[in-house]
């Protein structure tokens, strides 16, 4: 989450499958606890390379994935699964500037990026009647954490618990229905092609690719030392 060398640092991330933790099983689950209807209107905010675009469609089979991300080669990326599926709009930009109405606005791990607040509040008015937000954020999980634990989120100001969270929510004017943690498997997903990815950028890495590369190594093992401390809470949340 630290500011890193551009350059070195996408060309880690370019090509994997999903640029954060999660699984399909974390979308159906905020579908199948909101009653999404087939038909919704779903917005993908950050959608990096497009990892949750298949899932979202398996939860709403005949309606429509905004997907839309700052980072014009992740949605290149995505484009390249999703683009002849005319069920997807692909747009690079803000998350929070699509008009919507929105049946559905699915976040995975960006949030952070403008904060609960900023994020629940912006994307208000394009919400549809009815309609919810899930979102990802980094949580503590226990009262005691370790310095490992705190430092794998690189002294993210906010960081907090699920009440914490929750809190946030509040305060933009929503109520929180339901949390999940992400769990181990939504983690690997995201490692261990990063992982592969590292192994195969390794060899003739330059110093600044490799100050990269070490750095991912590190929060990959971080991770794994301290998964039950910290990771993910999905929040599925909606106006009060
Ligand atoms: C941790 S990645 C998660 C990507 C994707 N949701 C996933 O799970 O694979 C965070 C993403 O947020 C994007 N991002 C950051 N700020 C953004 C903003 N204001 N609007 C749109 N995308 C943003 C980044 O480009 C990056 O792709």
């Amino acid at each position: 989450m630290s500011d890193r060398p551009d350059d070195a640092f996408f060309t880690l991330h370019a090509d994997l499958p999903r640029e954060g933790p999660g699984e399909t099983a974390d979308v159906a689950w905020a579908a199948e606890t909101a009653g999404l209807r087939p038909d919704a209107r779903i917005l993908d905010a950050a959608s990096g390379p497009g990892g949750d675009i298949g899932a979202l469609l398996r939860a709403a089979p005949t309606g429509h994935v905004t997907a839309i991300d700052l980072h014009a080669p992740f949605i290149e990326a995505a484009r390249a699964r999703w683009g002849a599926d005319p069920r997807v709009t692909l747009m690079t930009g803000d998350m929070t500037e699509p008009s919507g109405p929105f049946d559905f606005i699915w976040c995975a791990g960006a949030v952070y990026f403008l904060g609960i607040e900023a994020a629940l509040t912006a994307w208000a008015p394009r919400l549809a009647p009815g309609g919810v937000i899930a979102f990802s954020e980094p949580c503590l999980f226990t009262d005691t954490p370790t310095d490992g634990a705190i430092a794998f989120w690189e002294g993210y100001a906010r960081l907090t618990d699920a009440a914490g969270i929750a809190a946030q929510a509040t305060a933009a004017g929503y109520e929180t229905l339901a949390t999940r943690a992400i769990g181990d498997i939504g983690w690997e997903s995201y490692f261990r092609p990063m992982e592969a990815r590292i192994a195969k950028l390794r060899p003739g890495a330059d110093a600044a690719l490799a100050a990269v590369l070490d750095q991912a190594e590190a929060e990959v093992a971080l991770w794994r030392a301290h998964r039950a401390e910290t990771g993910y809470l999905l929040s599925l949340v909606r106006p009060a």
